[in-house]
Parts: C-alpha cells; sequence; structure tokens
C-alpha cells in the first residue's frame, strides 16, 4: 500500500506519560501522585474493565498504610527513569521525530502548592530534553497526564478548589521557564474530559466529600479551563514560537439507526464529547452546554475576568486520542458495551480488541473531517494503538502482525483524511514502548513497538526487545507514510 499525503515535516513518533512509565515513584524527591495509589486488581477480580478511582479519605488512608505492600504498578513503571538513554536511543533508531511524554507535577512540586521547585526533578527532565536534542527528536510535553499531586487532592479536594489554578500556572510557568529552548510542543491537560467518567483521576476529587457530584466535576473542569488558558497565555510569552495545544479522549458516536431518536441521542452525545474542545479551540462554553446545566442545577462559578481568558488565550492546535467509535440509541434501555472510558452499543460492523475495543480506522477519518471542520485548526493525533497480548517465541522474535495491521489501517485513513483537506500535523502511537495500562494497570496490555520484559506482579528483567512492528514503523516513518 503506497501513500503519499503525509506533508513534509509530519511529525512521527510515540507517546507515553510519566505515572506509567518512569517508575521512580519515591526517588528524586518526589512526591505521591494520584496514580500512585492505584493497586493492581486481577481480571477475574474487576468489577469494572476499569480500576483506578479512589473515592474517600477512608480509602486513601488505608492505601496510605499499606505503603510499599500490594501491588501497584505504576510507582514502578518500566523504569524509564534511570532507563531513559537506552529507551530513547530506540526511539531514535525508528526515526521519531517527536516523542510525547509528560512531566510528572510532583516531581517538580512534591506536594503541588510550593513556591520552590524541586531541582532533582527539573534536572531530571533537563537529561532526558538533552538527550532527545542528541538525536533530533522534538518533545511534546503534557503538563498534566492524571499525575496530580496527591497532598492537592487530601489538602484542597483537587480541582474543585480554585487556588489549584494558580498551583498549575505558577508549575505551567516555572517549567516553560526552565525548558524554554528544549522543548517547543506543549500540552496542558490530557483527555480534559475524563473528569466526567473518573473524578478522581481526572481532577483529583475524593467524591464522598462533595454533595453534588456532578456540580464539582464541572467546577473543577471550569478550573481547569481558566488555567489551561492561562497556561497558553504564559507559553506564548514565555516561549514565542512555540505551540500549545489542548487534549480530548474522542469519542465519534454514531447513530444505531436513521431513527430520528437514533441520531438526536448520538449528536447529543458527540455534543458532550466536543464540549471540551470547544471551550479550549474556541473560548466559550457553547450554548447546548449552559442549557444542560441550567437544567441539571449545576451553576457553575465564574470569576470576573475568567471568560476573558478563555476568549483571548485559545489553543494553537487540537490534539486528541482516538482508540474506537461508539454507537448510541434513542432507547436508554439498550444493553451497552464497554470502552475505554465510554459505553455505546456494539456495532456489528466492527471487530473489537482483547479488550472488547470496537477497531474502527474509518472512524479516525470520519472524526478527523468532522473536527476540523468544526475548529479549522492543526489536528495531532497523540495516542491511538492496540492493546494486546503479546507473545516471545522461542527465538525470542515477536510477530505483532496485528498490530502492524491495526496501525496501517489507521495510517491510511489519516492520509486519505489528508488528501481531503485536513491540517493534520502529527501522529504518536500510544505506548510506543510497552508500559503499564492506564485503565487497568495491566502491563500485559501492551501497545509498544519495543516489547519489555515485565509481568503484571512486576517479576522480569525489564529487558528491551524489538517487535516486528519496530521495523515496519520505521520504514513507515522512513518514507514519511508512504510505504505502509
Ligand atoms: C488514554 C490515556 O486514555 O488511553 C493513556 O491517555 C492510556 O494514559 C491509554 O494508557 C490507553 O488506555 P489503557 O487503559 O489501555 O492504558
Amino acid at each position: 500500500m503506497k501513500t503519499k499525503h503525509f506533508p513534509e515535516g509530519f511529525l512521527w513518533g510515540g507517546a507515553t506519560a510519566a505515572n506509567q512509565l518512569e517508575g521512580a515513584y519515591n526517588e528524586g524527591g518526589k512526591g505521591l501522585s494520584i496514580f500512585d495509589m492505584v493497586s493492581f486488581v486481577p481480571k477475574e477480580e474487576r468489577g469494572h474493565d476499569i480500576e483506578m478511582d479512589v473515592k474517600s479519605d477512608q480509602e486513601l488512608e488505608e492505601l496510605l498504610a499499606k505503603k510499599d505492600e500490594g501491588n501497584f504498578p505504576k510507582r514502578r513503571g518500566i523504569d524509564f527513569y534511570h532507563r531513559y538513554k537506552e529507551d530513547i536511543a530506540l526511539f531514535a533508531e525508528m526515526g521519531f521525530k517527536t516523542f510525547r511524554m509528560s512531566i510528572s507535577w510532583p516531581r517538580i512540586f512534591p506536594n503541588g502548592d510550593e513556591r520552590e521547585p524541586n531541582e532533582e526533578g527539573l534536572a531530571f527532565y533537563d537529561r532526558v530534553f538533552d538527550e532527545l536534542a542528541k538525536y533530533g527528536i522534538e518533545p511534546l510535553v503534557t503538563l498534566s497526564h492524571y499525575e496530580i499531586p496527591l497532598h492537592l487532592v487530601q489538602k484542597y479536594n483537587g480541582w474543585t478548589d480554585r487556588r489549584l489554578v494558580d498551583f498549575f500556572v505558577h508549575y505551567a510557568e516555572t517549567v516553560f521557564n526552565r525548558y524554554k529552548g528544549k522543548v517547543n510542543y506543549w500540552l496542558t491537560f490530557n483527555e480534559i474530559n475524563i473528569s466526567t467518567f473518573s473524578a478522581y483521576i481526572g481532577s483529583g476529587i475524593l467524591v464522598d466529600r462533595v454533595e453534588h457530584k456532578e456540580q464539582a466535576v464541572y467546577q473543577a473542569l471550569h478550573h481547569q479551563f481558566v488555567a489551561s488558558a492561562r497556561a497558553v497565555k504564559a507559553c506564548h510569552e514565555i516561549i514565542p514560537g512555540a505551540m500549545i495545544g489542548c487534549m480530548l479522549a474522542r469519542m465519534e458516536v454514531y447513530p444505531e439507526t436513521c431513527s430520528p431518536d437514533d441520531v438526536l441521542a448520538a449528536l447529543e452525545e458527540d455534543q458532550k464529547n466536543l464540549f471540551f474542545t470547544d471551550v479550549q479551540v474556541r473560548g466559550y462554553y457553547p450554548s447546548f452546554m449552559r442549557a444542560y446545566f441550567k437544567e441539571n442545577n449545576i451553576n457553575i462559578e465564574m470569576l470576573p475576568g475568567d471568560e476573558e481568558v478563555l476568549l483571548n488565550h485559545t489553543v494553537d492546535f487540537l490534539s486528541f486520542s482516538y482508540y474506537m467509535s461508539m454507537v448510541a440509541s434513542g432507547s436508554p434501555e439498550k444493553i451497552k458495551e464497554k470502552g475505554n472510558f465510554f459505553t455505546g452499543i456494539k456495532n456489528p460492523f466492527l471487530e473489537t480488541s482483547d479488550w472488547g475495543w470496537q477497531i474502527d480506522p474509518k472512524g479516525l477519518r470520519v472524526t478527523l473531517k468532522k473536527m476540523y471542520d468544526r475548529y479549522q485548526v492543526p489536528l495531532f493525533i497523540v495516542e491511538n494503538g492496540l492493546g494486546a497480548y503479546d507473545k516471545v517465541e522461542e527465538d525470542g522474535s515477536i510477530n505483532d502482525d496485528y498490530r502492524i495491521d491495526y496501525l496501517r489501517a489507521h495510517i491510511e485513513q489519516m492520509s486519505e483524511a489528508i488528501k481531503e483537506g485536513v491540517d493534520l500535523i502529527g501522529y504518536t502511537s500510544w505506548g510506543c514502548i510497552d508500559l503499564i495500562s492506564a485503565g487497568t494497570s495491566e502491563m500485559s496490555k501492551r501497545y509498544g513497538f519495543i516489547y519489555v520484559d515485565q509481568d503484571d506482579y512486576g517479576n522480569g528483567t525489564l529487558e528491551r526487545r524489538k517487535k516486528k512492528s519496530f521495523d515496519w514503523y520505521k520504514n513507515v516513518i522512513a518514507s514519511n507514510g508512504e510505504v505502509l
């Protein structure tokens, strides 16, 4: 298959997050983060497919009392903290133009509310950025990827408290000042819409402490919108020429049938998903959301100046994750299927992954076209990929043809979308090196081109090994998407 549509300078690469990768959770002066408290639950015992919520002070106290006992995979990650040189050399070998990573907020501000940053944390990322620079790889850095300092949860109940806006902006300004000249692409909040699925992971909220959960979540989100816009402003002032974007867990929603009820249900689901980018790209709350707040007794407290900040400091580009599409029905009693954070009706035309996620490459093209029509700003796919069980053969090879097929099909659709006029500037496939799953804390749910020898319980040598997809992706990049 040959395609010729990717523009020169297209940013090919891979994506990760500190909490799933670094490990060393208590080294270098790092404070605890929300995900350090999420333990592994074996599949048979899992109530849901996603296990990542802490809901009350009592639960948190019990987890803290456990100290290092128990299985907390995100605390160990894949030890990137000590092995980043080896890993970056492998990314360079694949020809990465960019590497998406996050800065762990509690590595820089262990409690989140201090004035003085932790120099050891800052120095670590200096080393990582310098290593990337050695190979000409542009870092794409997420400021907040589910790494809220735990202290901010305990003391302030997370983003429900307006003071977090200032703490976050101070953190953002600190890293912009430190890394100007080294980092030119930034993202504010990873999957900013996650809070409506997990208030704890998205906003650091212990839901037992609030009376009206939805009210608390949307208020917390308002604080994040303001913090994000102020970070955009600071980024433009401190690093002229840098680009800073928002990040959405995109969910393309199809109606189950052409019944107007189903079409309306799908439209409303879609609006709820695009609300977040409406605020961050257009700079104001859409009227459908104001109507929704009114109907559901949600009152967003906005301070004077908030609306102005949102309007004047919109993002330079829109980034998003795309793993699947969903189906909506006008009949609420229909059985729902799972997705990462979403549920919908099973689409009979699509296959599913080992984790039940509906694989839909063409949906990526649909979504690219729809979002570009709506916003007219550059788009960046910063997550996409297949979580699968991989097998190491006796000769040591890992033949992940299923992953190649998945990625090829998605990249083909990206190429078509570009041909059809979409301004797509980059693609970083998720988990370019195997890492800990966000949703299930599994190591065995693998996305990488690089295999990491570790199991769900932390057994293994951590040795890195190239999968078949490694050379395939290397060719994709070398040919700028022409050879798939
Ligand atoms: C996205 C997150 O939702 O999906 C990543 O931004 C995450 O952090 C990815 O890892 C895949 O989800 P999971 O649960 O398979 O790790």
